[in-house]
């Protein structure tokens, strides 16, 4: 018996099963191929008419099957279409869409012979289409053979009956670029341009043995931590010594210390050292004649090093990219002649600038990928991140710098040229000139995404909520600069059992407890209006660190990134001269605070004088008016004596309405009579210290601050596992909210965010709210219906809580870590987002 055959497919890519009906194709792809991977014509004629062998639907299905595979493989997964694939026409649209996805498409032939493929279908009864069809599909198929090399597939594998009977074996081979095993750390080094000497001091300086040869030449370097270089392209041109260059980064790469991707320099080298015919340019000359003066078998080894150069490396399982001229996401990973244009000139537009040079898109500005995509190509004066983009090529030769960057550090160094080896055609300008990053696009935001967060996972925006954010982003919103959070909604306790009451502490201590917490924080909430406040110390850290310029040094905004008060009142200032100690103390020159403003009638004056007070008037009318008539008419004998009794106790209730309203009703003008009770600190420089400090420590130093601005947030820690604990809370939330106070907020005294590996349901807080206060929600006589409210669903509210709250923390982690403002933004707007989400309001 002789061996099983090979097949080598692309491990992300397209392969054609290519044969006749009955030459095995679906029971190949059956045992080769994992269920998922194969889209069948058969299936998708089924999917598209009820029955896979009607012929009327091959239109339609080849519709499906084309739109599926499309999506597959911008997804980057293989996919094998069986399919008989016999007609050119069929297989000329499924290479084009491989083309399309830059992904490489194999062929493989089931060539088992008309005979065989006939004798197989008599015994189908699904095939009885008699032996004519499969004689046209032979036809079709001999009538293929000599083209098919050359129909663009990467590989076309031919199995006949031998090698069928023999068994096959398939090996998944991942393409050249994708390494996204090696896991680093790297040291990624932009253009060297034939700079060797600032080369050779680099890698010294980062840590590097450079070994030599007899001669004192540098032919390979390695790092004692195991470091890998990672060569962005254009080692050579322009500079005074390409070979020594060349000879040191093939030496490391053979010797697997370097990994070095093309650079267009090298492709033009190469091409001219083949012999082409090639303007001598840019540099070039210069190379020519330092390699002129090698050893032809040296000079050999150098341009079969460089003619061997990929395109672009995935790294680190996918979080790093690097292409000489930067590469696009859906590029990344791919092989195709645009993908390798791409990765080697960038994106040109064809145009010439008044230097004759050409005319880049500004991809980096565009991009939105997971992963960092570190450059060369284009001279900038430093090496700065553009969403999560980095161009290291710092112009050495141009009497710049030579730069590396580490990996995973995220650090960079730089040597600084010796000398201007080569007069710049241009000046150098920033990479990033293009568009300001402070600008944000309808793009980041628009439509339905998904969100990748750390402390929230994956988390879907609907397209019709973005809308509805868009909406009042952009019509209500304060400079997305200052909006760097929002925060998440919060639902009650589960409902109390508790004659009378609705929520009540208990519930929410059970269901902490229930969820593995075992200290909560009861914390008074303030009857006023949600507030955050970014503030900056001064205009100069408003203009460092948010980029603002325009005074103004910081923003208290609504739940709904809305402005509170005209500033002119100087909210903001009195609000930072009130926390002023905070900077120092956390050595921050701006801050993030979750607060309450005080009065609620401030910003809810329209809704008291409209709704509340007018509730509270017309019951307190009509309703002794009800009982004078009920008095005159039981004085007549007529038993009413239930009516009254109803009558009076919506009277007593409408009374007590009245006062839990008012006693939230203060008068203000300007900011007298307003004052701010900040209950965490957010984010300050480098820390987002609502992860990194549990929730007594914000009220202990917020508590700390002496300053009649601000109101102190009562506050009482509890041990779930002490019953005495549990009832000195709920006693003082008894007192707090007897005569009316809102009631509480309960929160785990640490940190439950998804990444802290805790309970996924805990809750960022649970609200607990006074019995009276009730009366403002549900209407002044909701006692009477406290058994149909005991059924209200929190579900949803809670789910939304959950996201929300990841959302918030991924803003700020992303703020302090100094990401673009649209990432930032991007979470910002998703919260806002999701609370356009229909839930009852008076939950
Ligand atoms: N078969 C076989 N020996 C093989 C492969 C297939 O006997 N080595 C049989 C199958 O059991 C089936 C018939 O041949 O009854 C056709 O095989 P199938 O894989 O369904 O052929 P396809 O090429 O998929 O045919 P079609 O184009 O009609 O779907
Ligand atoms: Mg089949």
């Amino acid at each position: 018996m002789s061996e099983p055959t090979t097949v080598t497919v692309p491990a992300t890519g397209l392969v054609l099963l290519v044969g006749v009906s009955g030459s095995g194709k679906s029971t190949f792809a059956r045992e080769h191929f994992h269920p998922t991977e194969v889209v069948s014509s058969d299936a998708c004629r089924a999917m598209v008419s009820g029955d896979e062998g009607d012929q009327d639907a091959t239109a339609d299905a080849f519709d499906l099957l084309e739109h599926w595979v499309g999506i597959r493989l911008r997804r980057g997964l293989l996919t094998v279409v069986d399919a008989t694939n016999v007609q050119q026409r069929a297989r000329a649209s499924l290479v084009a869409l491989a083309k399309r996805h830059h992904v490489l498409v194999d062929a493989l032939v089931l060539d088992v012979g008309e005979s065989t493929a006939a004798a197989r279908n008599e015994a189908r009864p699904e095939r009885d289409f008699g032996a004519h069809v499969v004689r046209r599909q032979q036809r079709d198929l001999d009538r293929s053979r000599r083209g098919l090399r050359k129909e663009g597939f990467r590989r076309v594998h031919v199995l006949g009956p031998a090698e069928l009977a023999a068994g096959v074996t398939i090996v998944r081979e991942r393409s050249w670029n994708d390494r996204r095993e090696l896991r680093g750390p790297f040291d990624v080094v932009g253009d060297v341009h034939g700079c060797a000497s600032e080369l050779r001091t680099l890698l010294l300086e980062l840590g590097w043995t450079v070994q030599e040869d007899g001669a004192g030449r540098a032919v390979g370097a390695h790092h004692p931590e195991g470091r890998t270089a990672v060569f962005v392209g254009d080692l050579v041109d322009r500079g005074p010594d390409t070979p020594g260059v060349l000879r040191l980064v093939a030496g490391m790469v053979e010797a697997g210390a370097a990994l070095c991707v093309a650079g267009n320099h090298e492709a033009k080298l190469v091409r001219a050292l083949k012999g082409s015919s090639v303007t001598v340019a840019h540099g070039l000359a210069e190379s020519l004649e330092q390699l002129a003066a090698e050893p032809d078998e040296v000079r050999a080894r150098m341009l079969a090093f460089m003619d061997g150069l990929v395109s672009h490396y995935v790294l680190d399982g996918g979080r790093l990219v690097v292409a000489h001229a930067g590469l696009k996401e859906a590029y990344h990973g791919r092989a195709s002649r645009q993908v390798r244009a791409f990765a080697l000139y960038g994106d040109t537009t064809g145009e010439t600038d008044e230097y004759g040079l050409p005319v880049r898109h500004p991809w980096a500005q565009e991009y939105r990928g997971a992963a960092a995509v570190v450059y060369g190509h284009t001279p900038v004066p430093v090496a700065t991140w553009t969403n999560n983009t980095i161009c290291l090529d710092t112009g050495v030769v141009f009497g710049g710098a030579l730069t590396a960057l580490r990996w995973p550090e995220r650090t960079l160094h730089a040597v600084p040229a010796e000398r201007e080896h080569y007069a710049p055609v241009r000046p150098l300008v920033p990479a990033a000139a293009e568009r300001d990053p402070a600008v944000l696009r309808h793009d980041d935001v628009g439509g339905t995404r998904w969100l990748e967060t750390t402390h929230a996972g994956r988390v879907k925006v609907p397209g019709e909520n973005a809308a509805a954010a868009l909406e009042v982003m952009s019509r209500f919103a304060v400079d997305p600069r200052w909006l760097v959070h929002l925060p998440p909604t919060m639902s009650p306790a589960r409902a109390s059992r508790r004659e009378g009451y609705l929520e009540h502490p208990e519930e929410a201590f059970d269901e902490y407890a229930g969820w593995g917490v075992r200290r909560v924080v009861c914390e008074e909430k303030h009857m006023g209006s949600r507030a955050i406040a970014t503030l900056a110390r001064d205009q100069d850290a408003a203009r460092r660190r948010f980029g603002v310029a325009d005074g103004s040094t910081g923003v208290v905004h609504t739940r709904t990134g809305r402005a509170f008060l005209d500033d002119s009142l100087g909210l903001v200032a009195r609000l930072t001269s009130a926390v002023a100690p905070l900077f120092d103390e956390l050595a921050t020159d701006w801050l993030v605070l979750d607060c309450e403003l005080l009065p609620w009638s401030l910003k809810a004056e329209g809704l008291v004088r409209e709704q509340y007070a007018a509730v509270g008037a017309a019951a307190r009318e009509a309703l002794p008016a009800g009982l004078a008539v009920l008095e005159r008419a039981a004085a007549r004998g007529l038993d009413v004596a239930d009516l009254a009794d109803d009558l009076r106790r919506r009277r007593d209730h409408a009374a007590a309405f009245r006062d839990v309203y008012t006693s939230y009703v203060r008068p203000t003008s300007g900011l007298d009579g307003v004052t701010v009770a900040p209950f965490a600190v957010l984010a300050a420089e480098g820390r987002v210290l609502t992860l990194d400090e549990p929730h007594p420590w914000h009220l202990a130093r917020l508590g700390a601050l002496e300053d009649p601005f601000l109101t102190p947030t009562r506050h009482v820690e509890v041990d779930l596992d002490s019953p005495a604990s549990r009832a000195a809370a709920t006693d003082w939330w008894l007192a707090l909210t007897a005569d009316g106070g809102e009631g509480m907020v309960v929160k785990p005294a640490h940190r439950t965010d998804r990444a802290s590996g805790v309970d996924r349901r805990v809750q960022p807080g649970l609200k607990v709210r006074g019995r009276e206060y009730l009366r403002i929600v549900y209407g002044p006589d909701y006692p009477d219906s406290l058994e149909e409210l005991r059924g209200r669903d929190t579900g949803h509210k809670r789910r939304l809580a959950l996201r929300e709250h990841g959302l918030g923390l991924s803003a700020l982690a992303d703020l302090v870590a100094a990401e673009p403002l649209w990432r930032v933004h991007q979470s910002v707007f998703a919260v806002l987002a999701l609370e356009s989400e229909p839930v009852d309001p008076r939950l």
